[in-house]
């Protein structure tokens, strides 16, 4: 890769559903906070060469003070009032010679370096890579409580991230989606709407979503060497 890639780490969510009493990333599990471990792992990653991270506004410098160890350059910014516009807010001060942004949720903080390596490089082949998982139950259409169908599953996964992207076609999609007023839950579908190209490897299945209290325990065995369910 000629230029380097930027890590845009989500970390500005209110973490409503956890309910902790204050924003999710800055929830400890063992020593470290949910940001510290995430924007780790991401500063590990070699092909990376800065972070942005993005902080609920009013918390940026306890974002800092909590980011300082990390060997590579990190700025923080404020996010906005949806996750879209959080990245869109983060992009604003990515290097304008940036050859490519892999965004990223804090709440999946487990994301090791290797998959942010592998991203980048499926990244290569298109105009941007996403990890995936397979789809192991059983998956129905339901219409007005009662089962309609069964879908087959062989055609879906489930999306993690990193989520690797050109950073002229991430900066183009997201201009275009937030002057048609659009919404989307990740960047990938940003791209799947502008006809662009998505690539996909394999996630890891400890890249799970930090959502509730389960998720916190289960992430805290993660870390500790514990069962991982
Ligand atoms: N995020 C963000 N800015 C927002 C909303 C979300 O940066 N305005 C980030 C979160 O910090 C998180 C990721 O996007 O790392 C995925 O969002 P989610 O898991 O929904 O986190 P929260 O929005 O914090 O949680 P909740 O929806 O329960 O409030
Ligand atoms: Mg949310």
């Amino acid at each position: 890769m000629a230029r380097a890639t930027v890590a845009i780490v989500l970390a500005a969510g209110a973490g409503e559903r956890l309910g902790a009493g204050e924003p999710k990333a800055f929830v400890t599990l063992g020593s470290r906070t949910i940001l510290e471990i995430a924007a780790a792992n991401a500063d590990a990653c070699d092909q990376i060469a800065s972070l942005v991270v993005a902080v609920p506004a009013g918390t940026e410098g306890q974002a800092r003070r909590m980011l300082s160890a990390l060997s590579k350059p990190v700025a923080v910014v404020a996010g906005g009032a949806s996750r879209q516009e959080s990245v869109r807010l983060a992009l604003a001060v990515v290097p304008a010679d940036t050859e490519s942004v892999a965004v990223h949720d804090a709440a999946r903080c487990l994301a090791s370096p290797a998959l942010f390596s592998r991203v980048i490089r499926a990244a290569d082949l298109a105009d941007g890579a996403i990890p995936i998982l397979p789809v192991s139950d059983t998956v129905k259409r339901i219409e007005d409580g009662m089962v309609a169908a069964t879908v087959p599953r062989e055609d879906l996964a489930l999306a993690q991230t990193p989520q690797v992207f050109r950073a002229d076609s991430l900066r183009d999609v997201h201009i275009r989606g937030a002057a048609e007023g659009l919404s989307f839950t990740d960047d990938a579908a940003m791209f799947e709407w502008a006809g662009l190209r998505v690539a996909t490897v394999v996630g890891e299945q400890t890249n799970f979503k930090i959502t509730s209290r389960a998720d916190v325990l289960r992430a805290a065995a993660a870390l500790g060497g514990g069962f991982d369910g």
